[in-house]
């Protein structure tokens, strides 16, 4: 058998998986197929349901002063002096929601076939950059047929996730710096059968990592065009290396033959969401970095971190004996993935890190608070079923202006997981999305210490065990085994932390947990939304949840709930992954996963978080087929909006895309230099046609 034709036979493990969310295609190449295999927390950990605490009426009694007060550490904590000022980061100081400055008249949903970008009237989008586009002066247009590693480490890498896109000092709005992750590659729909296996390898790394490009733009009321060439562009490869900062770095559990200092890393794998601090880095999580490693599989830490000794889809091990860690010297290689990395896209030689004070295991993203006391607050899903809502408090206080300071916040600090608490009787909750007799799916709950004080809070782990097997620590306190937490994020306007629980096809199977008030349904499909309100400060360690909603398509049947707004008035919402806000307070939510629930392409929403329209989901657009939707930013101020458009007909071939986006070269056609006729993951622009 050619090398060639045995990475065709290869290179799909799907196991015959046909149940879950996504496509089998994204499940094999995102996650390693997480959803086929057995549930990697089996953990006997379970929930109690106790009667409420009195920690309901002290909530209420914070009221709208607290977030008053927190909307003034924040509007303060940004001075000119931080890059991130122009960005809007911070918003000056208000207290309540403001109306609406993006109006628009909601899409309907859109079927899951339909290969194109659906905008609102008025609204027109464009690609800001496409996989592929060259980075630096030099680089070559990308070439679908003639792709090259040595090419492709000076292009934009594939499936970008994360986005942001944060203005450059001075510069009246007119430059930014745009930073986006790679969370991984389709092999089978970005490469001709015919290409050479090492070199579909080696292009295939290349395409991985992260990236940051500058902008520009005439005025403020015009679009972005990226700068080939600009002095902040930068990819990250397989070969930069990551600082680890924090309590396990050095460690013997992160040493390897090849780094014996356990400090420096090169890589970074499987980048999904992220966040942007109030200093101006970038954070990304290290989420499914356990499929591209071959292990023992046997150990507890291999099994909870879903480490296996089969080949990887992509096989970098036949090229790097550090991805199969059964290699004599490489035995922790894997230990060195599954963290939060922080970026500072505003100097392109700087060394990016890892923060082992903020855990390992498979992080969806993190987003960062000022909290009234100065600590920094972030909170970090873990993306599996059955899996953790973690909090990480920083040691140190944030320091207005003082940007190098702001820098260390997050490699020191404490370490929590969280516990949900329901306030209702266990038998009104039915596992069917219900609402119980009391009028809503809430409680109340507490953040369990797994690391105070820089001491473990585990009994029989150390510090350095606690943070990098994070997992195995959080099982020995009791927290709540969660449907999928993806992006966890705090409004700067209220303090209030959005909770997207994704889906999970699971819950309630045999032997498996059931619905519990905070994950209320069984065999979840489309997920929820767990709204946070922390009694006190930011750093609290206790605080009341509710369910913002239940998702699903009432039009079809669907037990939903929407906090109470009509269910016959909203969009239908299916498996919300990525949450971002607006400047007046509005949640938005992108989604991953609504053609395997609701049956409709993913998409970005609005929804209303106070007043009369609280619940009121509202699509603002739609991806092309098999795509997710990723990395909303939200320039309502400007009637812009972009989101990343992640694997984009994911499910053709290279020879038969399902997708042409974005641009749509019609069949026939030889396409422009730079173009192809190819689905090609994109950052994408929305704005108003009149702008
Ligand atoms: Fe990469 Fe949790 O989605
Ligand atoms: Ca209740
Ligand atoms: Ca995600
Ligand atoms: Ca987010």
């Amino acid at each position: 058998m050619s090398e060639t034709t045995a990475r065709k036979f290869t290179l799909l493990p799907m196991l015959g998986h046909t149940k879950g969310k996504r496509s089998a295609v994204t499940c094999a190449l995102k996650c390693d197929n997480a959803c086929a295999g057995d549930v990697c927390n089996t953990s006997s950990n379970s929930y109690f349901r106790d009667i409420a605490s009195a920690t309901m009426s002290r909530r209420a009694a914070l009221g709208f002063g607290a977030a008053g007060a927190l909307a003034v550490v924040l509007g303060s904590a940004v001075t000119s002096a931080d890059p991130a000022s122009a960005a809007g980061l911070s918003p000056a100081a208000k207290t309540g929601f403001g109306p609406s400055r993006l109006k628009f008249t909601a899409i309907n949903s859109i079927a899951a076939e339909v290969d194109a970008v659906t905008v609102p009237e008025g609204f027109t989008w464009q690609p800001v950059i496409r996989w592929g586009d060259p980075i630096f002066n030099g680089t070559p247009d990308f070439d679908l047929n003639n792709q090259t590693a040595a090419a492709q480490e000076k292009q934009f890498g594939y499936n970008n996730d994360y986005t942001d896109i944060l203005e450059i000092p001075n510069s009246k709005g007119r430059s930014a710096v745009l930073f986006a992750n790679h969370e991984y590659t389709n092999e089978s729909i970005m490469f001709p059968a015919t290409m050479p296996a090492a070199d579909v390898r080696a292009v295939g790394a290349a395409a991985h990592g992260l990236t940051v490009v500058e902008l520009e733009r005439k005025n403020t009321t015009k679009p972005w065009t990226y700068v080939k060439g600009a002095p902040l562009n930068r990819r990250f490869l397989s070969n930069t290396v990551y600082e680890l900062t924090g309590p396990a770095a050095g460690s013997a559990l992160v040493r390897t033959v090849a780094d014996p200092s356990g400090r420096s890393i090169k890589g970074t794998l499987g980048n999904c969401s992220g966040g942007t601090t109030p200093w101006g880095t970038i954070l990304s999580g290290e989420e499914n970095f356990n499929g591209y490693f071959v292990s023992p599989g046997t150990s507890a830490a291999d099994k909870r971190y879903g480490l296996k000794s089969s080949s990887t889809a992509r096989k970098w091990e036949l090229d790097d004996p550090r991805f199969d860690t059964r290699n004599a010297g490489y035995e922790n290689e894997a230990n060195r993935f599954g963290w939060i990395v922080e970026v500072d896209p505003f100097d392109p030689t700087s060394t990016p890190r890892k923060h082992s004070a903020m855990g390992r295991f498979k992080h969806e993203g993190a987003n960062v608070i000022v909290a009234e006391s100065g600590h920094v607050v972030a909170y970090m899903g873990d993306d599996e079923r059955f899996d953790y809502l973690y909090k990480f408090v920083s040691a140190g206080k944030y320091r207005e202006g003082d940007r190098a300071h702001n820098m260390t916040l997050l490699s020191a600090g404490n370490l929590y997981v969280a516990k949900f608490t329901g306030n209702s009787p266990v038998e009104e909750i039915t596992g069917t999305g219900a609402v119980p007799a009391d009028g809503g799916f809430d409680g109340s709950g507490e953040w369990l210490p797994l690391v105070v004080g820089g001491k473990s809070a585990v009994a029989g782990m150390s510090v350095e065990e606690v943070l990098v097997y994070t997992r195995l620590a959080a099982d020995k306190v009791g927290p709540t085994k969660m449907d999928r937490c993806e992006d966890v994020q705090p409004s700067l306007r209220t303090g209030k932390v959005y909770v997207a629980c994704t889906n999970n096809s699971d819950r309630g199977k045999a032997g498996k947990e059931g619905a519990t008030e905070v994950n209320p349904r069984n065999e979840n499909r489309d997920g929820h939304i767990v709204e946070i309100t922390e009694t006190g400060d930011q750093t609290s360690t206790q605080f009341t949840w509710n369910l913002l909603m239940v998702c699903g398509d009432p039009a079809q049947g669907d037990v939903t709930y929407f906090s109470g707004f009509p269910v016959d008035q909203v969009s239908p919402i299916s498996c919300p992954d990525n949450l971002a806000f607006d400047s007046v307070g509005n949640l938005w939510i992108s989604t991953d996963g609504a053609p395997s629930g609701i049956g409709r392409a993913d998409g970005l929403f609005k929804v209303t978080l106070d007043g009369a329209g609280r619940g009121k989901v509202e699509q603002f657009l739609a991806v092309p087929r098999d795509a997710e939707t990723c990395g909303p930013i939200i320039h309502d101020d400007e009637r812009t909006v972009f989101v990343s458009v992640q694997h984009p007909g994911e499910d053709g071939t290279f020879d038969a895309p399902n997708s042409y986006f974005p641009d749509y070269v019609p069949a026939g056609t030889t396409p422009a230099p730079g173009q192809a006729r190819a689905p090609r993951p994109s950052v994408v622009q929305v704005f108003r046609t009149d702008a």
